[in-house]
C-alpha cells in the first residue's frame, strides 16, 4: 500500500490535530510527519495555516513550491475570497479552504490531491506499517505480529519486526534470535541513524525477516521517546516493504508513533469478557485519535468453536466486525516460528487458510474482504451482559 504523508505548518495544537484526523480518515489515509523530528522526509502534502499571517503563509508557499515543485499544497484561511484564491494559486497553492473546512470539501481536496499524484506518476513511497496492539496482555499479539512478519518474508517481501513493547520485548524470544542490540540502541542513536547503522542493529530470521528487537529495560522506551521511535520507523520504512510493529497492549508514546505512521492497524483479542470490554475501549480510543474504517482490523486470536460468547454478541458488543479469526493452537504457532517456516506451510489447515487471509489482505488491500466459513453458534456467557 503506498504511504503518502502530509505535513502542518501551524503553531495551533487544535488545527494540527484536527487536520491530522481529516487526513487519516482520507482516502487513501494520510500520515501525518512531524518535521522536528523527522527533518529528512519531503511530505507528500503540506497543509499551510494561513489564518494568521496570512503574508508569511504566501512567501512560506513560493519557497515551498520552489524547492519541491511536486509537492501539494493546501492554504487554510478564515475567509475564502475569489481575489485571494487566485493570489494563493500564484503562490502554489493547490486548495484553498476556510477553517474549519468541512469533512467533504477536505476529503474532495485529498482525492484531488492523489488524482494529482497517481497523474503525475510522482514517487510515492511504497512501504507500509503494520502495527499490532493487543485488547489486553497475553491475547496473542506478538505471536500474531512476528507470525505475520515471517509469512510476509515467505513471500519474498523485504520485511523488518520492531518490537515496541514497554518493558521486556520478547518478539526475539518468539522468533529464537539472539542479538546485542534492541530498540533502545536505535532510540538513543535517533539524531545520528543511517542506513548502514540501522542495519548493524537488526537481527535476521532464518525466514528473511529483520527484526529490531524490544526493549532490555522494565522503564523503556517511555513517553520520551516517541519522536526518536517515528524516525526509526521512517528509517524502516525506507528500508523495507513492510514494517510489521508489536506495539504491546498500551497506547502510549512508542504506541503512537506506531499508529500515526501505521497503513494498517490490527487490534488483537480473544473471546472473552475482558478482551472484548478492553477491545471496544481500545478501538474508540483510536477512532478519537482519527484512526477508523478500514485501517483498523480486529483479529480475533484463540478463537474456538463453539464460542462460548455467540460470535455475533460478541460484534455487537464490539461495536465492530472481526476482520479475521485465527484458531488456537499452541504447538503450530510455536513451532512454526521456531523452524523458521510460515503458518501457511504448517500441519494446522484452519491456521494455514487464516493466516493465508491475513496475508492476501495486506498484500491487496484494497480486495474484497474474503467470507470467512460459517460458524457454528455458541451458548450464552452468564457473565457477559455486565462486559458493555
Ligand atoms: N492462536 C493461538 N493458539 C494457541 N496459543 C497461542 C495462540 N496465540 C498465542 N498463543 C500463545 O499465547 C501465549 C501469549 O501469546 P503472546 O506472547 O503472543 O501474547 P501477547 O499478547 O504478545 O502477550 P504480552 O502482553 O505478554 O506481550 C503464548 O504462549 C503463545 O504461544
Ligand atoms: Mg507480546
Amino acid at each position: 500500500m503506498a504511504s503518502l504523508v502530509a505535513s502542518l505548518q501551524s503553531h495551533d495544537d487544535t488545527f494540527k490535530r484536527q487536520v491530522a484526523r481529516l487526513l487519516r480518515e482520507g482516502r487513501p489515509p494520510i500520515n501525518v510527519v512531524d518535521e522536528r523530528s523527522q527533518p529528512d522526509v519531503t511530505p507528500d502534502l503540506v497543509i499551510m495555516d494561513g489564518r494568521s499571517g496570512l503574508s508569511a503563509a504566501m512567501s512560506a508557499m513560493e519557497r515551498l513550491r520552489a524547492s519541491t515543485p511536486t509537492v501539494s499544497i493546501f492554504l487554510v484561511v478564515s475567509t475564502v475570497s475569489s481575489e485571494l484564491i487566485l493570489q494563493s494559486m500564484h503562490s502554489g497553492a493547490n486548495e484553498v479552504m476556510a477553517w474549519p473546512p468541512s469533512d467533504g470539501a477536505f476529503q474532495d481536496g485529498i482525492r484531488r490531491f492523489s488524482e494529482r499524484r497517481r497523474a503525475s506518476g510522482g514517487p510515492v513511497r511504497t512501504s507500509s506499517v503494520l502495527t499490532f496492539i493487543g485488547a489486553k496482555g497475553g491475547v496473542g499479539t506478538t505471536t500474531l505480529a512476528v507470525n505475520c512478519g515471517v509469512e510476509l518474508a515467505g513471500k519474498k517481501k523485504r520485511t523488518v519486526v520492531v518490537d515496541l513493547k514497554p518493558g521486556l520485548g520478547d518478539a526475539a524470544l518468539f522468533l529464537g534470535v539472539h542479538s546485542r542490540y534492541t530498540v533502545l540502541d536505535a532510540i538513543e542513536n535517533s539524531h545520528r541513524i543511517d542506513a548502514s547503522l540501522l542495519d548493524g542493529l537488526l537481527a535476521k530470521h532464518l525466514s528473511g525477516l529483520e527484526l529490531l528487537p524490544g526493549s532490555d529495560q522494565f522503564h523503556r522506551p517511555t513517553g520520551a521517546d516517541g519522536e526518536a521511535i517515528a524516525s526509526v520507523l521512517n528509517l524502516l520504512m525506507d528500508r523495507c516493504e513492510y514494517t510489521v510493529v508489536d506495539a504491546g497492549c498500551q497506547i502510549n508514546a512508542s504506541a503512537l508513533a506506531a499508529l500515526n505512521a501505521s497503513a494498517i492497524i490490527h487490534v488483537v483479542m480473544n473471546p472473552d469478557v475482558p478482551s472484548i470490554r478492553n477491545a471496544r475501549r481500545l478501538i474508540e480510543c483510536i477512532a478519537e485519535m482519527g484512526f477508523t474504517g478500514e485501517r483498523v482490523r480486529v483479529l480475533l486470536n484463540r478463537a474456538c468453536e463453539p464460542y462460548p460468547i455467540p460470535f455475533n454478541e460478541i460484534e455487537d458488543a464490539l461495536g465492530s466486525k472481526v476482520f479475521l479469526t485465527v484458531p488456537s493452537d499452541y504447538k503450530s504457532v510455536a513451532t512454526a516460528l521456531n523452524a523458521g517456516v510460515p503458518l501457511t506451510f504448517g500441519n494446522n489447515a484452519d491456521i494455514a487458510k487464516q493466516f493465508g487471509r491475513l496475508v492476501r489482505s495486506i498484500l491487496n488491500p484494497t480486495a474484497a474482504v474474503e467470507p470467512e466459513p460459517p460458524r457454528k453458534t455458541g451458548f450464552r456467557f452468564p457473565r457477559f451482559a455486565s462486559a458493555r
